[in-house]
């Protein structure tokens, strides 16, 4: 079983062909960068040229940074809020000429990570935050997402706790590894004060270097790097298209004009 898997995120459109049985890449990875000012006609001709890349015809499994219900877009805290309310997943099947399944990026994160990575298998509460952009969340339990939690807006020193945490604070201020690690284990503190996770997943691109900040965290939750790392996007999107299809066959999954979902 294979799907073509697309992240799409506020600085980069990253996409791969995935084995959804194994979770692997089967291709080598594609990452262009997200248009600027990011319209929805702009980001879905990108996409369009990550699905020809790959010659691909069979079904996208995508990602978006925002509230994704249904294929439509509810929230763009990070993108051009032209995104807002718009049948996202509509407008990149007809830009594709795919059949298209769209979820919100932490929860395709934290889905990967359940089904491959760092959750497998494990039971209770897990909570994947993504730092990047902005800040993300699944929470997954056992083994079942709720989607759509944002906890990456819950108010944090009086604003947006992704403006205080994420990883593109720590780039646009220049915070060093323990300024940052303190802001990211304030935001950690607040999310198990209110949810008492068994584990916290940290995701997104910075997951690479977890050795720098994640020894310095003193959440009283155990927390661990993504295992997927930065694939963990790519590979839970393409995963998005099966379990959709197995829980609702083609309905919520959007086809180009003309064209049935096979
Ligand atoms: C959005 C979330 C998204 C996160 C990471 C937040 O600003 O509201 O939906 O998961 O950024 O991209």
């Amino acid at each position: 079983m294979k799907a073509l898997g697309i992240d799409i995120g506020g600085t980069g459109i990253k996409g791969a062909v995935v084995d959804t049985k194994k979770g692997h890449l089967v291709t080598d990875r594609l990452r262009l960068l997200t248009p600027e000012p990011a319209t929805p006609q702009a980001v879905a001709d990108t996409v369009a040229m990550v699905v020809r890349h790959f010659e691909w015809d069979g079904p996208i499994g995508c990602t978006f940074p925002g509230v994704v219900k249904g294929g439509h877009v509810h929230t763009a805290a990070n993108l051009d809020k032209a995104w807002i309310d718009l049948d996202a997943a509509g407008l990149i099947a007809g830009a594709t000429g795919c059949p298209v399944t769209l979820v919100n990026d932490a929860d395709a994160a934290g889905e990967a990570e359940t089904k491959f990575g760092a959750a497998r298998g494990k039971a209770g509460v897990v909570v994947t935050v993504t730092l990047g952009t902005g800040i993300g969340s699944a929470v997954v339990v056992d083994g079942r997402l709720l989607p759509n939690t944002e906890l990456g807006h819950l108010i944090l020193r009086g604003g947006d706790a992704e403006h205080w945490a994420a990883n593109s604070v720590r780039e646009r201020l220049e915070l060093d590894w323990d300024e940052w690690a303190s802001r990211v284990d304030e935001y950690l503190r607040l999310v198990e004060d209110l949810l008492w996770p068994d584990l916290f997943i940290i995701g997104g691109g910075v997951s690479k270097k977890a050795d720098k900040f994640v020894p310095k965290l003193s959440c009283r939750t155990p927390v661990v790097p993504a295992e997927l790392l930065n694939q963990a996007g790519i590979v839970g999107a393409a995963l998005a298209v099966h379990r959709h299809h197995a829980k609702h066959g083609d309905e919520g999954q959007a086809l180009p004009r003309g064209r049935h979902a096979g």
